[in-house]
């Protein structure tokens, strides 16, 4: 089977990683891709942004699955271009990716469903939006309607601050993704990621983990596309996972599905497990980004008969995933002043070194190589540093063990992923 991951990231490292083990693959591909992937992939210089290039791509090299990892080619269509073009695609159509594409959309559908969610409204207008904090104690959320790369939530501790950020969001903070502003009731409760694959009828759970947001210790500081995860969570229960599939994923895909906007791909359904049950945080359509990294890790089966059955409409057919019951995490080594402004060029070393460690794998997420062929730091969240233990505890030293051997004079992570866990053991 030829094989197109689409997408640059530690996510579609990871894929491209995973697949690459399969015996079914006979020629595997990504674009734009990474340095990293060119170990396990052909890399093709088309950005995600360039759809017509992305279809071109896959019809010249008569690809049988695309794979495509990130939302916004997904949200502006790539994978209803893809399939006019007889190219199975793993990943939803623009419709279905509404769900991503659009804060505002999602809260509204989740309330034609009866998708258990915090109460909402949406709004373009300051005064009405300050009106309506009245019906809310602190803390309060605020959220962009539109794409802001995980970073446009904002969760204000007071009023004055409220209403201040409400200013700012209609005023341009986020661009035009804040012109609209979604304004939710704060739940409290413990955060999990939960993954299903879906090939627009049958659903099939494909694993949790739990991703840590912020960017400092203890959870603290400013929202980032996650600096860390850990699979499996212990809060996930086999329990829980019932009731997730059951009330929130299933009721997602048959309302997308009756709405004419049947979904194929993955979604992964962002919960807060509350007093009164698990509800959604959010949705997104497409793999978590560190979230996947360790999922991979962690699967023992091959993957790829489960993303080509999820293309083709024949999930029901294909056997559970297999997890190992081995505990992985993945911590992010991001550049210093991320999510904020940072500098991009300077030389990491020992990545080659790690990687030779029992089970330890580095994904590189935001990596380049300079003339003289040194890694470079080329993005925010640069590495996604990943191991696999026989317990957490495990897991975690082997985790650290492997960043504190990587050189890197302008990178920082957390040194506290999978605490939760951690601290439960
Ligand atoms: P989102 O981009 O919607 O996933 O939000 C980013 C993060 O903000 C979430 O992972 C939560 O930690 C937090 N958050 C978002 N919405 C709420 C909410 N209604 N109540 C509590 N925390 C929230
Ligand atoms: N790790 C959260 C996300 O991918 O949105």
């Amino acid at each position: 089977m030829k094989v197109l991951v689409i997408g640059s990231g530690g996510r579609e490292h990871a894929l491209v990683w995973k697949i690459a083990q399969s015996p079914l693959v006979s020629s595997l591909m990504a674009a734009p891709g990474s340095p990293g992937m060119a170990d396990n992939a052909i890399c093709f210089d088309v950005p995600v942004s360039d759809l017509d290039g992305l279809v071109t791509l896959a019809t010249d090299q008569a690809v049988d699955l695309v794979v495509v990892g990130p939302e916004n080619p997904l949200c502006d269509g790539l994978a209803d271009m893809l399939r006019e073009n007889g190219i199975a695609t793993f990943g939803p159509s623009k419709a279905a990716a509404m769900l991503e594409t659009s804060k505002a959309f999602a809260k509204d559908f989740y309330a034609r469903h009866n998708v258990p969610t915090a109460r909402y409204g949406v709004f373009d207008d300051a005064t009405k939006a300050k009106a309506f904090l009245d019906g809310f104690k602190p803390p309060y959320v605020l959220k962009t309607d539109g794409l802001a790369a995980g970073k446009g939530v904002v969760i204000p501790q007071t009023r004055e601050e409220a209403e201040a950020e409400i200013d700012a969001f209609l005023s341009g903070k986020f661009g035009d993704a804040s012109s609209t502003l979604v304004i939710e009731e704060f739940m409290h409760g413990e955060e999990v990621s939960v993954f299903a694959l879906c090939d627009g009828t049958d659903v099939k759970f494909f694993g949790a983990a739990q991703d840590h947001k912020r960017v400092g210790e203890g959870d603290t500081g400013l929202n980032t596309g996650g600096m860390g995860a850990y699979s499996p969570a212990p809060i996930a229960t086999p329990e829980l996972i019932e009731t997730v599939m059951e009330t929130i994923i299933k009721p997602v895909t048959t309302g997308l599905a009756a709405d004419g906007a049947p979904f194929q791909g993955v979604l992964f359904a962002g919960i807060m497990v509350t007093d009164e049950g698990p509800k959604v945080v959010e949705f997104n359509i497409r793999f978590g980004d560190p979230e996947c990294q360790v999922l991979m890790m962690r699967a023992k089966s091959d993957i790829l008969p489960l993303l080509d059955a999820a293309a083709r409409g024949t999930l029901a057919a294909q056997p559970d995933v297999d997890w190992t019951h081995d505990p992985a995490i993945t911590v992010v080594m991001a550049a210093e002043g991320y999510p904020g402004s940072y500098a991009k060029g300077s030389v990491i070393t020992g990545i080659d070194a790690v990687n030779e460690m029992t089970g330890v794998q580095v994904f590189e997420a935001g990596t380049a190589r300079n003339e003289a062929g040194d890694v470079t730091a080329a993005g925010g969240r640069v590495l996604n540093v990943t191991a696999i233990g026989e317990s957490l505890h495990y897991a975690a030293d082997r985790v650290y063990a492997a960043v504190d051997d990587i050189e890197w004079a302008d990178g920082f992570c957390r040194r506290d992923i999978a605490w939760r866990a951690l601290k439960a053991h």
